[in-house]
């Protein structure tokens, strides 16, 4: 059980509201989100990085979960926000986020994305490579403004995670490698653009991490860096440092995930000490965290349908969503655990079961040989923890309409993104 989830009558309440009333409302599959696991999260990143006291900066990344609700939740709790295309960008500002408190990421920021971001005013562009350099260089002097950026450097810290989602080390899309010289012939190529102004530094190492160490060295690798650039370079003032994303969360039993304080304050003290080292005022540090925000605060409803039994092989248990709605266990093989809402707390016999989704394709399995209590069609299913990267990935495969997405708090449920229509799926056909 995550956040607000308790279970009273033998049903499953998530942020005080019965999921079944919520399946009578809104049907299934149906995304549901804990608000108040969100803003508790929120609020002990701002406390525990040192928002207020320090000046320091969390930018939640909205690659995990975007929605216009979603970005008025973080902006409401002080947050930043992180975007990685013009859609995001769209979003932020549709929400109405103030355009200072985003940052532009992305390696391959169109003409277009490029030219929204300087026009809507976006606080900082975090800048991947030379091409996307002087695509900003030029249409700031095209239209007269100037913009303040990052660089993202590929620091050659090898997180261990896995690889489609490892970001660091040298072999990398992402960034302006140290270890070729790129990163310093940016810095080079940027003291000649006037319209930009290079105000700090980013990198992210990867995603889904435990360990504190890859970020300790991070921060130590960044901060040495900020103290190199600052120094040979008169016309440099770098003063922000922007560490990424990243932390760890809890799926499964596997999963041990350290706090989001006990992360945060290792990565503040860690700073302080290397800045003391090397004699260095302490910059702006940020952090980008996207799944430890989101991910247990969400979870996936669908029904059960047809239920195989397959003599001595298996028992598929199939539900009316799938990777459509959740890619994560055939893109990674990540692992997920479920309950059924309608009788949560029913022990009895325990079967050996796989749930299946509804996609026309053999690795649609979302939750492989899994033990449950006797479940039968027509029974409401739960995955936990797919508040991240669920809802964002989600596709039409199969031209399945994508699922509504509800927040519950204090007894009331907030309906943030309607069910798309057959029609909605049809509607940009010509
Ligand atoms: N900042 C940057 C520059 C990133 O690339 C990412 C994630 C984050 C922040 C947020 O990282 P987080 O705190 O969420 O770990 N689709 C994959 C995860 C891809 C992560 C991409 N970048 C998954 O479902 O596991």
């Amino acid at each position: 059980l995550q956040g607000t989830m308790e279970i009273k009558d033998n049903v499953l309440h998530i942020g005080g509201v019965n999921t079944l009333d919520l399946v009578k409302k809104y049907k299934t599959p149906l995304y549901v989100f804990d608000e108040e696991l969100i803003r508790n999260k929120c609020r002990e990143y701002i406390k525990s990085f040192k928002v207020k006291e320090n000046g320091n900066k969390v930018a939640y990344a909205g690659k995990a979960f975007l929605t216009k609700y979603m970005c008025k939740l973080v902006c409401e709790e002080g947050l930043c926000l992180d975007v990685v295309s013009g859609g995001e960008l769209y979003t932020a500002y549709k929400a109405g986020m103030p355009m200072e408190n985003i940052l532009f990421h992305g390696n391959n920021k169109t003409v277009d994305e490029v030219k929204l971001g300087i026009e809507l005013g976006v606080g900082r562009f975090v800048v991947d490579n030379f091409y996307e350099l002087d695509l900003i260089e030029k249409f700031c002097l095209e239209n007269n403004k100037t913009q303040k950026i990052y660089f993202r450097v590929t620091p050659g810290i090898d997180a261990h995670t896995h690889k489609y989602i490892r970001t660091g080390q040298i072999d990398s899309k992402f960034g302006f490698a140290l270890i070729n010289g790129d990163f310093y012939k940016a810095v080079e190529k940027v003291k000649q653009y006037k319209n930009i102004e290079l105000v700090g530094i980013h990198a992210h190492i990867g995603s889904q991490i435990f360990e504190i160490k890859p970020f300790l060295d991070e921060v130590e690798i960044m901060l040495k860096l900020l103290k190199e650039v600052n120094e040979n370079n008169d016309d440099i003032n770098l003063t922000e440092v922007d560490l990424g994303g990243g932390i760890g969360v809890y799926y499964t039993e596997e999963d041990k995930p350290k706090t989001i304080s006990e992360f945060c304050e290792a990565i503040i003290n860690k700073a302080d000490e290397v800045c003391e080292e090397l004699n260095i005022k302490r910059p702006t540090l940020l952090i980008e965290p996207g799944r430890s925000l989101v991910a247990n605060a969400g979870s996936t409803i669908y029904t059960v349908g047809s239920i195989k039994e397959i003599k001595n092989v298996r028992t598929y248990v199939s539900v009316d969503g799938g990777m459509t709605d959740n890619i994560r266990p055939s893109l990674y093989q990540a692992d997920y655990e479920c309950g059924i809402v309608n009788k949560i707390n029913k022990t009895g016999h325990n079967h050996k079961v796989t749930i299946a989704g509804k996609c026309c394709e053999s690795g649609d399995i979302l939750i492989s040989d899994t033990e449950i209590g006797d479940i039968n069609s027509g029974d409401i299913l739960i995955t936990t923890t797919t508040g991240a990267y669920g809802y964002s990935m989600a596709s039409n495969y199969n031209k399945i309409p994508k699922n509504p997405v509800v927040f519950v708090q204090n007894g009331e449920d907030k309906l943030a993104c309607k069910r798309q229509s057959y029609e909605d799926l049809l509607a940009l056909e010509v």
